[in-house]
């Protein structure tokens, strides 16, 4: 290793939005960092913001103007970390990085939200070339910059080295309560708690972790959305009011980020005459893949995450915005029910216990699918670890996390959150109030399709007998697809003479 100390520690490429704060998260825990962007304005942007905040007397970050120089600033073997777009930039910024001249012992680590398989793919690809290593990060821009989840998989001879760093930036959990210890200053270091990154398997499964917490994401921000709805359409209560109640809502079991900037963009008026911002904002909710990715891999895999799925849908039905208001003038619409104050209460609270159950739902699919998908990948992923990584720093952390951890401390092979001691005595306790809140919005013409999916899901995995025998019985007749009996031996196949006069009953 070149321990030159004019040259960098880390090179970083990608300015935009995450890069910038990853860099300066980086140079808060003492790295120095050689950056570098096809954009030279953002290296430019990076160096200023570097003069403003550094209160070192050493540079931190270092301007490069080509991938040579990039190169040429880092100690060896070079550690690259990259923050570009998914997709093709990715290969693009790898392509320059072999013509500029990066060798097999070097690493190059993918933080951006990389399709797994294409992570996967690209470890191969690249292996003769350099390590390719991915990390996917959790957190937005503020988690970036003062902690966030990292989910990195690939080379364990890689993560060796990335690790130091890696645990270092992360976001910082209290080990005995499990609540995030918070960093919110240029500068400030938080060196002890437990970091929200650890080594999730081979090659993909940290992006597929990822990918995954995004579709949970999408399942809980649709569910808080819909709360807004009923209480908004339902209620007739002000962004305000709302605010208040989802104010008391994070005080207890539904504590959680989400939460939280929830209550700020619901106060947020506009400067010039006060209303609120949420009724000016367009209702068309844009995506940008990776909670479709998870509702695509739910269905192959074939682990049920309908309130993921529902979720996705919710966004493409929103985007139909000339349709919808057509349709409004169309249909009758339903009136208010007018409520008397304690009604009203009644509402919220069987709201919020809908909420609760519907979010527990969602997360019970999701790791369930993370559970699948690693049997059928080869992975062997440890869920009290990923749990305890999304307890701070991620978009998803909750206070919720923490029995999500529990319940896989328990059971390490549990197979299902709804079958843990603990989520089965929420469920029993809360499900009446969510099924009146399911019936209450039904009533209203409110749709609440993340939250009914949920119960639907529910009843659905806690229903002995479904009435898939009569499914079995149409697909027999119409195709031969033949059926199994529960009054003979598991896995003996049957068929029906359905053309026949006496209609027998075969054996094949
Ligand atoms: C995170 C976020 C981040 C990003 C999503 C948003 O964990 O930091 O999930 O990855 O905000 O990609 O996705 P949509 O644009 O699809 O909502």
């Amino acid at each position: 290793m070149n321990n030159d100390s004019t040259l960098c520690d880390i090179g970083f490429i990608g300015l935009g939005v995450m890069g910038k704060n990853l860099v300066f998260n980086l140079a808060d825990n003492g790295y120095t960092i050689a950056a570098f962007d096809l954009d030279n304005e953002k290296v430019q942007a990076v160096i200023a913001q570097d003069k403003l905040e550094n209160t070192t007397s050493n540079s931190r970050v270092v301007g490069c103007s080509s991938f040579t120089e990039l190169l040429s600033k880092l100690k060896k073997p070079h550690l690259i970390v990259l923050s570009v777009p998914a997709g093709s930039p990715v290969d693009q910024v790898s392509e320059s990085l072999i013509g500029a001249g990066i060798q097999p012992d070097d690493i190059i680590i993918d933080t951006g939200n990389s399709l797994w398989v294409d992570t996967v793919a690209r470890e191969q690809k690249y292996k003769n070339n350099f390590i390719f290593f991915s990390s996917a990060v959790s957190g937005g821009e503020v988690g970036a910059r003062f902690g966030p989840s990292l989910m990195p998989s690939g080379s364990p001879y890689a993560w060796a080295r990335i690790k130091p760093i890696w645990q270092a930036i992360a976001a910082k959990v209290d080990s005995t309560t499990g609540k995030p210890l918070e960093r919110t200053q240029a500068g400030q270091i938080i060196s002890e708690g437990e970091p929200c990154a650890t080594y999730i398997g081979p090659a993909g499964s940290g992006h597929y972790v990822k990918m995954v917490h995004n579709g949970i994401e999408y399942a809980d921000m649709q569910i808080i959305c819909e709360a807004y709805h009923m209480l908004r359409t339902g209620l007739k209560l002000t962004p305000d009011q709302i605010a208040d109640i989802f104010e008391q809502w994070n005080k207890g079991p539904l504590d959680s980020y989400l939460m939280e900037i929830t209550v700020e963009v619901l106060r947020h008026k506009t400067p010039q005459n006060q209303t609120p911002l949420v009724d000016l904002i367009l209702d068309k909710a844009g995506q940008k893949g990776t909670g479709l990715w998870t509702a695509m891999s739910s269905l192959e895999v074939g682990c049920p995450a309908p309130t993921i799925a529902q979720a996705v849908y919710a966004r493409s039905i929103s985007s139909f915005k000339e349709l919808r208001i057509e349709a409004a003038s169309t249909f009758t619409q339903h009136s208010v029910v007018e409520l008397n104050d304690a009604e009203q209460q009644t509402f919220i609270q069987n709201l919020h216990d809908a909420v609760y159950c519907a979010k527990i739902c969602a997360y019970a699919q999701g790791f369930q699918l993370m559970k699948m998908a690693a049997k059928e990948h080869g992975w062997k992923l440890d869920f009290s670890s990923i749990a305890k990584i999304w307890r701070a720093g991620c978009i998803i952390r909750a206070v919720f996390l923490q029995s999500i951890t529990a319940a896989f401390e328990r059971d390490e092979n549990l197979e299902n959150l709804l079958l843990d001691d603990y989520f089965i005595q929420q469920l029993n306790k809360h499900q009446q109030n969510w099924r009146q809140s399911v019936a209450d919005a039904t009533l209203l013409a409110i749709p609440v399709g993340a939250i009914s999916s949920a119960l639907a899901y529910f009843d659905a995995m806690k229903t002995a007998v479904l009435p898939a025998n009569l499914l079995q019985g149409q697909r027999d007749y119409f195709g031969a697809h033949t059926f199994e009996r529960i009054d003979k031996g598991q896995g003996k196949k049957y068929h029906v003479q359905w053309s026949s006069e006496h209609r027998d009953i075969t054996e094949i």
